[in-house]
């Protein structure tokens, strides 16, 4: 990363997953890149972004490894339900809808709240995986509701919450970032590799890139791979 001097400590939340990993394998194939600590339910038992509690603990066992100038946030779900995400109104399921809104938007919130006093107060890039479907302003096709709210809950948690952590840690960034379409677990139902614009390393490289070029400011910015601001 060529904006941070070298030596700096990075951290991949959701390291387990096809895109968390493509981050962590790229930031660790960064010589000026000290350390890359991964963070996933596989890596941490009981850590859940459903449990409150258990992002505090989590937060609290990394503070060793830190401070940390890179921060990724490469967690989330398209559905809960088995059967996919929600087509039409007759399919919104209220707990569906609440854990979605759980894992996509509050937890990642506390997240970030938890791990606030381990990021480096030199600059620091903070970029959590949203999604370009949860653009209010983008959306012409409609369906899948509870993704969509989630993600766009989490654009404004992350706008709010930029604007007040300038005030203390005004070299800090915080994007809210689209990956492009990329074959995963998460994606597979809907993406194949003919229709992937994507790898999930191209993907991460391109954040990485982007992320590099953003200067710190008061409010979150909502970016895709290719460097391109998106409309909230
Ligand atoms: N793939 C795409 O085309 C695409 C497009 C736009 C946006 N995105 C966004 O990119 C991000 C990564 O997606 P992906 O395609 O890499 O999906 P993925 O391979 O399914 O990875 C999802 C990650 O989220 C973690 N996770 C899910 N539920 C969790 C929970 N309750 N607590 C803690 N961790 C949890 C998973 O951990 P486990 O391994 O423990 O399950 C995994 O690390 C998501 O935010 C997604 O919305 C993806």
């Amino acid at each position: 990363m060529q904006s941070l001097a070298a030596g700096y400590r990075a951290l991949v939340i959701g390291a387990s997953g096809a895109i968390g990993r493509a981050f962590h394998d790229t930031l660790v194939a960064d010589p000026a890149c000290q350390a890359v600590v991964a963070l996933s339910r596989s890596t941490h038992a009981g850590f859940d972004l459903r449990e409150s509690g258990s992002l505090e603990q989590a937060a609290a066992v990394l503070a060793p490894h830190g401070p940390f100038s890179v921060v990724i946030d490469a967690t989330g779900v398209l559905s809960i339900d088995p059967s996919g995400p929600e087509k039409s109104l007759a399919a919104v399921r209220p707990a569906a809808l609440n854990d979605l809104v759980q894992i996509n938007a509050i937890g990642p919130l506390l997240l970030l709240r938890a791990l606030t006093p381990y990021l480096a107060r030199e600059r620091c890039l903070y970029g959590k995986l949203s999604a370009r479907v949860g653009s209010i302003s983008d959306n012409r096709l409609g369906g899948w509701y509870g993704y969509r709210a989630s993600k766009a809950a989490l654009n404004m948690l992350l706008q709010t919450a930029a604007i007040e952590l300038h005030r203390r840690l005004p070299n800090l960034v915080v994007a809210a970032m689209q990956p492009g379409t990329v074959v995963s677990p998460l994606s597979h139902r809907f993406v194949s590799a003919a229709t992937a614009t994507v790898s999930a390393a191209e993907a991460a490289t391109g954040l990485l890139k982007t992320l590099d070029q953003l200067p710190a400011r008061s409010g979150a910015y909502f970016v895709d791979y290719r460097g391109e601001s998106i409309p909230w």
